[in-house]
């Protein structure tokens, strides 16, 4: 068997193609168009890299972008006058900062000033509260992205067994949630299960957000199952930098029914499902 291959950027594409024609009806009837902030705060490159894709994404899907930069020293009251600003501009519906932040600030204390009907990321306490408990609420865009793409070949998890490697607040536990929101049944590990072998050869379904190149191996995957890769691993191969995922490829494509390849998996699809959780943001504000 040769997995089928998940075309994260063909998903990607028509997502963003069906935000870009909502955002321009909505332009039409109301003359008002969607606005993203994105705060970046001091020079990591991988996050400049992100930011500047956020931002020119969401002009490509016909909405405002404001970009925030500031420096790595900037203090945390700075930052947090910035958010009240932004969560009282009606010209802002979305607005995000860019993790990681600089060790001297608090990034919860950062997140929870955003207001929560504006935070796109979906990780202020109470959107994250809301998801947990099944209601309606902003979900964050990776676990959001992978679900979409696993609801092309899931249309009912009842029954399923997924298991999630990773327990971000980021990734793993909303994707988690999620799940277990449609009535899968989920086991999450982690850097301290000693059992995840296991724990992946139940699994019908399978997405890894771990940081540890090559991690998910062929041996552990139920034939057929569905693998779906969030890592984003920078590393040398052959002498030459090359961007890999958190599963060995080459091989578990060899096991699985269906795999997100890394680049061009679920990559795409985390900022395609900001443009959507903006232009949600949007419509609720001016339900
Ligand atoms: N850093 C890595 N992923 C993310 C994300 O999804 N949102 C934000 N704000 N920062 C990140």
């Amino acid at each position: 068997m040769t997995a089928e291959l998940i075309d994260g950027k063909a998903y990607a594409e028509t997502v963003r193609a069906r935000v870009r024609d909502r955002v321009a009806a909505l332009h039409a009837d109301t003359g008002l168009t969607p606005g993203l902030a994105v705060v970046l705060v001091g020079q990591d490159p991988a996050s400049e890299v992100y930011v500047r894709s956020k931002g020119r994404q969401a002009v490509d899907a016909g909405m405002k972008s404001f970009e925030h930069r500031l420096p790595a020293d900037t203090a945390e009251a700075e930052l947090l006058d910035l958010i009240a600003r932004l969560n009282d501009d009606p010209h802002v519906h979305g607005i995000l900062v860019q993790l990681p932040l600089p060790p001297h600030l608090d990034a919860r204390a950062v997140i929870n000033a955003i207001s929560p009907t504006k935070d796109v990321d979906g990780f202020h306490i109470s959107n994250v509260g809301m998801v947990g408990t099944g209601q309606d609420a902003i979900v964050p865009c990776t676990p959001l992205g992978c679900m979409i793409m696993l609801r092309q070949y899931h249309d009912d998890f009842r029954g399923k067994t997924a298991l999630v490697i990773g327990h971000s607040n980021i990734v793993g536990k909303p994707m988690a949630r999620l799940l277990l929101n449609a009535d899968c049944t989920v086991m999450i590990a982690h850097k301290s299960s000693t059992n995840i072998p296991e724990l992946a050869r139940l699994a019908d379904i399978i997405v890894v957000a771990a940081g540890v190149p090559g991690l998910v191996r062929a041996e552990w995957i139920k034939p057929g199952a569905t693998v779906i890769d969030v890592g984003i691993n920078r590393i040398q191969r052959a002498g030459k930098p090359a961007l890999v995922g958190d599963v060995d490829f080459d091989n578990v494509r060899k096991v699985a029914g269906a795999i997100t390849p890394v680049p061009g998996g679920v990559g795409p699809m985390t900022i395609a499902c900001l443009l959507v959780n903006t232009l949600s943001a949007f419509c609720h504000q001016h339900d």
